[in-house]
């Protein structure tokens, strides 16, 4: 199915909670000229298409932001966003997506997007800890990669309820997902990602 960027960026503007600024983006070719000598750099040796993400990912970065300098890739590989901002990009086959924050009370963003492609059982399988088999996968995975790069970026304790409060708004999610099961998938994600 195809999104139009307009309507999922006005789904992202109604479910960010307060302080934090969504967007989405067709990935096009057209934005590699925009790209910065440095973040060129960057994937000067990447196949087209993610060069092509790449680009589109920053484009929207910067217009989120209102920002025309570069936008590197941290050692983590996140984005490395200016001081005092908070922020995180996905992109699917199609569409760019992001959320920033210049709010100090917002310590770390995670966002995801997925295509809806079936997912077979043995996948479904990979993604679902045997406490979740009553999720659904494809938000599950969703929900595990934003709270990844959530986690990833910024100090654990504040993401659990940046991602949760933005799940619960999708109103797919909530006739889908609790929001015991959201807290649960959140948690065992967390859990999970500090294991040894
Ligand atoms: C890092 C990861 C989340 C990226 O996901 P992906 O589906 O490959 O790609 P997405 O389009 O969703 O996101 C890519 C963007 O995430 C950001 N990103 C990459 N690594 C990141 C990290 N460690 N922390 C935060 N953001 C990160 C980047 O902005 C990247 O885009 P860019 O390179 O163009 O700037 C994924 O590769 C990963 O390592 N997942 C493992 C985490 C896990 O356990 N998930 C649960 C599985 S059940």
């Amino acid at each position: 199915m195809r999104v139009d960027p307009v309507e999922l960026a006005v789904v992202l503007a109604a479910l960010a909670p307060p302080g934090i600024v969504t967007g989405a983006r067709l990935i096009t070719p057209d934005d590699l000229g925009g790209l910065r000598v440095e973040e060129r750099a960057a994937v000067a040796n990447a196949v087209p298409g993610r060069r092509h993400e790449f680009a589109s990912g920053r484009t929207l970065l910067r217009e989120l932001l209102g920002t025309s300098e570069a936008i590197l890739v941290g050692p983590t590989r996140a984005p490395r966003l200016p001081a005092g901002v908070v922020g995180s990009l996905a992109h699917d086959r199609a569409l760019v997506v992001a959320a920033v924050s210049h709010d100090p009370t917002v310590r770390a963003l995670g966002i995801d997007i997925e295509p809806t492609d079936l997912l077979t059982s043995d996948m479904a399988r990979v993604i679902l800890r045997d406490d979740e088999r009553d999720v659904d996968a494809h938000l599950a995975f969703t929900l595990k990669e934003a709270a990844y790069k959530a986690w990833s970026t910024g100090p654990e304790a504040a993401m659990t309820a940046v991602i949760a409060s933005g799940v619960r708004a999708l109103p797919a999610c909530r006739s889908t997902l609790s929001a015991a099961q959201i807290d649960a998938v959140v948690a065992h994600t967390r859990n999970d990602l500090q294991q040894p």
